[in-house]
Formats: C-alpha cells, structure tokens, sequence
C-alpha cells in the first residue's frame, strides 16, 4: 500500500521466508556453509537451531535455491505426526505414488528411488522443518532411514530444522546414537547493531526505493535493535509497520520518534505482535 510513495517495487519487510532477501550476517552465512558442507559431504544427518524467528527457513531456503539442480529435495514442515504418516509424506514428497500402501512397502519404494537417484548422481535431502515437535520415537526412526546406503555412500541426508528446544532433544540420553551422527549442531544467532542497521538497508535496497526511497536514521536503527534483540522477524514487523506510518505523515525520513510510535502501536493489545517484543524501550 506504501510502495509508490516510497517507490518501492515490492514491500522490503514482508514476513515469508524469501531467500532473494536473505542477508549474510556472519552466523547466516556460517549456517549456509555448514548446510553446503554436511549435505555435500554426505554427513547423513544435519541439525540448525535458533530462536523463533532468527532466519532458519529463510537460510534453508536459499541453501535450496543454490543447489536444487544436483538435489532430489523433500521439504516437511509438519512434524506432529507417527512416523508411518511422516513417510507416507517424505514419499509423496520426493514424488513417489504411495497411497495405500504399509510402511514396509513405503520403506521398499522409498529406498528403490534413492538408489535410482544415485546412480542417476543426484543427493537426495530430506529436511524436516519445526523439528523440535518430533518425538523421541520418530527422531530413532529417522536415524534407521538414514542408514540407508551403499558401501560408501549414504543415500538420504537428513536435516533438522528446529527451534533451541530441539538440541535439548538431541542431547537426551536416549538420543546419544542419533547425536553422535550429528556433526555438531550449527546454531543460528541474532543480529547484532551494526547488523541490524546493514539488514534493514539490504533490504530496502532489493525493495528498490526510487522517489529518495526511505531514509532511516541513526538513532532509529537504534531503536530497532533494542526492540528486535536482533530477530529478522521482529525486525520486519516494526519496520513494516513504520513505513506505514511514515507514509500516513507524509515523510520519508523514519527517525527515532516514529520507531517508537511504531512499537507503540505494536504494543497494542489489539496488535498480534504485541505480546512477542523484546527488550522495549518505550
Ligand atoms: N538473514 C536474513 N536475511 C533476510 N531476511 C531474513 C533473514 N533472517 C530472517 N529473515 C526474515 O525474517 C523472517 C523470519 O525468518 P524465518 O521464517 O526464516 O525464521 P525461522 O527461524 O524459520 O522462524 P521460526 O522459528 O518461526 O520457524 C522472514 O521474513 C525472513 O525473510
Ligand atoms: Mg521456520
């Protein structure tokens, strides 16, 4: 609704987990590395934590975009299920017609295509997105599907996708022979100032912004990092919500007022993000 009077092409602070506005902070790029390496190195399993919020999507998201074409992909986001409902969606997910069928035959063609797939040199992915919601049960017999392989090679790489709760899992007890697979956890962190200032310009900046576009300064950044604690999706809220107002008063320049005006309104009880802000300094 703002974008004209900005001169935006797109919104910049959308909330999808868009992988063209991905920025590299240190810990992001880390992550991406980490990604690259353990599924490119056939490390079996790989585990991202982070805080709600913190670009975990995101990351993987982008990882996809710059290696789909040597990837065969399945992408789970729904995790509260026994672990033959999990299958029969890994299945259907790497495109296999499954309907109908009982685990063991699920387990037979799931298998059949990996090997095909190999053979044809593509790596096949699995990654479960919201992992922290897999119990105990599904969590051991994922690590049964991940010894599927030849004499030198794994055939499905597994990545864990979770929120903090989800190390605390892996580092159970009961866990220890799926966390010994794990080639450490790579951790997703927040953003810090001087990061948070450079995220939010990235962003404007693949938004476009002709007509002066808009001019955040220095007290507003921050502002912004002091309400976020540093998480993108937080970030993206205020930020989208001041440039709304902004817009509404007719001026380009966001500054520390109108930030706090912003978390004002956020604050609101009406307002959904009104119970998720950190550190205010209202
Ligand atoms: N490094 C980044 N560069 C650009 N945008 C980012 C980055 N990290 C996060 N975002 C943005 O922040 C928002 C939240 O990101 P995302 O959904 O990836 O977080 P998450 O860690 O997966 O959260 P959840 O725990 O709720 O699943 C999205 O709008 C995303 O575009
Ligand atoms: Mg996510």
């Amino acid at each position: 609704m703002y974008e004209d009077f900005y001169g935006f092409k797109e919104l910049p602070f959308n909330v999808t987990p868009d992988p063209r506005f991905l920025y590299r902070s240190a810990s992001h790029r880390d992550a991406l590395a980490y990604i690259t390496y353990g599924v490119f190195q056939r490390k079996g399993f790989i585990a991202v934590t982070g805080e709600v919020g913190v670009g975990k999507t995101t990351v993987v998201g982008a990882f996809i975009d710059l290696f789909q074409p040597s990837l065969e992909v399945a992408f789970i986001f729904s995790t509260k299920f026994p672990f033959e409902q999990l299958l029969y969606l890994i299945c259907r997910d790497f495109g296999l017609e499954v309907e109908g069928k009982n685990k063991a035959q699920m387990l037979l063609a799931l298998n059949d295509f990996l090997i095909q797939r190999n053979e044809g040199n593509r790596n096949s992915l699995l990654i479960i997105d919201e992992a922290q919601n897999l119990s105990p049960d599904v969590l051991e017999e994922l690590r049964m599907l991940s010894n599927l392989e030849t004499r030198d090679r794994k055939l499905l790489q597994i990545m864990l996708v979770g929120q903090p709760e989800l190390e605390t899992i892996l580092n159970m007890n009961e866990m220890r022979q799926l966390r010994q697979r794990i080639p450490g956890i790579c951790r997703i962190s927040m953003l810090n100032r001087e990061d948070v200032e450079n995220y939010i310009r990235y962003r404007l900046e693949i938004a476009g912004g002709k007509n002066g576009g808009a001019h955040f300064t220095a007290d507003s950044f921050e502002e912004i990092y002091h309400y976020s604690g540093g998480i993108p999706r937080l970030i993206n809220v205020l930020c989208d919500r001041v440039l709304l107002i902004g817009y509404v008063a007719n001026t380009r320049v966001i500054d520390g007022r109108v930030v706090r005006e912003g978390m004002r309104d956020l604050a609101s009880p009406e307002s959904p993000a009104g119970d998720r802000r950190v550190g205010p300094r209202l």
